[in-house]
């Protein structure tokens, strides 16, 4: 595939969506086709399953909830992602299966080789060319988390949770250090932007020479 997939994680109230806007603006500035998504989501089917996913009164079993995931994943990358790669654009996603094993791995306690089951079972070998963790203590986050939104379904979850859940992106991302980049996202919103460059730019110069 000739694009670039390009993939946007961290714990709930990282900053994620803050920074997006950078990253649209640089890349609008390099003149690359690029589409935006999120997971869960991204398909219309996938969206129906995210409602499911996030509404707070839903009782779902973590099996069911790790299934759900996946399956909107693989609807969304047979109709969205796989697509828009084969015609040479750059995806970015606001979360991809790191989420899995940061949250219903981390956070729920499920044992990390059945997510590796599933991922394998959906995506084969394919895997994001970068994958960008925004990272910051917990308390930090939860702040942010409070005073941002009504809480979803995983929101509603204690600190500890939180805690497993970082730990284990961090854990992902020191598994495989070439195509993960962890950000210290609780700094000026400047650092933050200058580090951000920097890995967009070695992104673009793997994808140039790849291409
Ligand atoms: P999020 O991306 O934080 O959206 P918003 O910024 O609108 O709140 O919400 C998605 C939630 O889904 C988030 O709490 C993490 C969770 N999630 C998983 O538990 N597993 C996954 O595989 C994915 C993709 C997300």
């Amino acid at each position: 595939m000739n694009g670039f997939f390009l993939v946007l994680d961290g714990i709930d109230g990282a900053g994620k969506s803050t920074h997006l806007a950078f990253i649209q603006e640089f890349l609008a500035n390099e003149r690359i086709e690029t589409i935006y998504t999120r997971e869960p989501g991204g398909t219309p089917l996938s969206e129906r399953l995210r409602d499911i996913l996030l509404n707070k009164n839903n009782k779902i079993h973590h099996d069911s909830e790790t299934l759900l995931m996946f399956a909107a994943r693989s609807q969304h990358l047979q109709q969205r992602i796989y697509p828009a790669l084969q015609q040479g654009k750059w995806v970015i996603s606001d979360r991809f299966t790191d989420a899995s094993y940061a949250y219903q791995s981390g956070g729920r306690q499920m044992p990390d080789s059945r997510i590796a089951t599933i991922e394998n079972w959906v995506q084969g070998d394919f895997r994001p060319d970068m994958t960008i963790i925004f990272d910051v203590p917990v308390a930090v986050s939860q702040e942010r988390v409070a005073k941002a939104r009504q809480k979803d379904r995983f929101e509603q979850e204690d600190p500890a949770f939180f805690e497993r859940v970082r730990q284990a992106y961090l854990r992902q991302a020191a598994k495989n250090p070439h195509r993960y980049a962890v950000i210290d996202s609780n700094q000026d919103k400047e650092m933050v932007q200058n580090h951000l460059q920097h890995i967009l730019s070695g992104c673009l110069k793997q994808w140039r020479a790849n291409k």
